[in-house]
């Protein structure tokens, strides 16, 4: 059985959000979801969020699952609004430990952090699988990106995240802490080995030169034949050679000290302080 998958588009961050249902019942997850967030303000809304939530229920579908493809460095997630709102399980990848060790120690974290995933409802491993109604999701770990990068296979779709993006622009950078572009290219083996009509789904999309519309849906052939970065069988060395002279010519993401406060977190914010008010951290020169 295949679902039915209705993206959201949130422009501010080039972020795609996903909706995808059993086509013959009423259960729902929401992979990849975003808290808007203004920098200079400081500010948080939730238009993106409501605008799911507003469909789901405009849908009559029950929310079963609030799924991170990983813990993303370009956007906050809105994973515990939508819980407030729709109920369902928060789900990501079991390596977020790692993710928390790494900036738990950056962001100079106290012991009341807790790095062992517990913010989270469910911790996924390679080969697990979860269901959606009567739809089986499945999991696969397909790390390089960031550590605990998850493909959720659900059906003829295939959510990848931040590994491929859309033939005409490529892959995800592996320069992050616990990045590595041969992790990626292998991760991305293990996608491409799917049947060759499954539907991928993209987590970004930032238009490609010559490409006037955003785009986020794709397919495994059209991924192997097509893809800018890794298409037509490119081999590991020239696809790690180019990935990280490449990888060297890229700032940081606008939004990655406040994403990865939050995101670790399973998108809770930190403890308020003794008046009630939250405060996030910017470490100096240390990423
Ligand atoms: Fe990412």
């Amino acid at each position: 059985m295949n679902p039915t998958v209705k993206a959201f588009f949130d422009e501010a961050t080039n972020t795609v959000s996903y909706v995808l249902r059993d086509p013959n019942g009423s259960t729902c997850a929401v992979i990849d979801s975003v808290l808007d967030f203004d920098h200079a303000s400081g500010r948080t809304s939730t238009n993106s969020a409501d605008e799911i939530i507003a469909w789901i229920k405009s849908q009559g579908l029950t929310c079963a699952w609030i799924l991170e493809s990983h813990v993303h460095a370009d956007h906050l997630s809105a994973a515990p609004y939508l819980q407030d709102h729709l109920g369902g399980k928060i789900g990501i990848g079991a390596n977020i430990t790692l993710i928390q060790d790494t900036f738990g120690k950056v962001f100079n974290e106290g012991t009341a952090f807790q790095r062992d995933g517990s913010q989270f409802d469910a911790l996924f491993s390679d080969g697990d699988s979860f269901m959606i109604g009567q739809l089986r999701g499945e999991v696969l770990h397909t790390p390089g990106h960031t550590p605990a990068c998850l493909t959720y296979v659900i059906g003829d779709a295939a959510f990848v995240g931040d590994t491929l993006f859309m033939p005409d622009f490529g892959t995800a950078r592996c320069d992050f802490p616990g990045g590595s572009s041969e992790m990626l290219y292998n991760s991305i083996q293990k996608i491409l080995a799917l049947p060759e009509e499954t539907r991928i789904f993209v987590g970004h999309d930032y238009k490609a030169p010559g490409r006037d519309d955003f785009a986020w849906e794709t397919t495994v052939r059209e991924q192997k034949a097509l893809n800018v970065h890794i298409g037509e069988g490119r081999p590991l060395e020239d696809f790690t050679a180019m990935r990280d002279a490449r990888d060297a010519t890229l700032g940081m993401p606008r939004l990655i000290l406040p994403s990865l406060q939050v995101n670790m977190r399973a998108g809770q914010m930190p403890e308020p302080d003794d008046q009630g008010d939250v405060f996030l951290k910017l470490p100096i020169n240390k990423l």
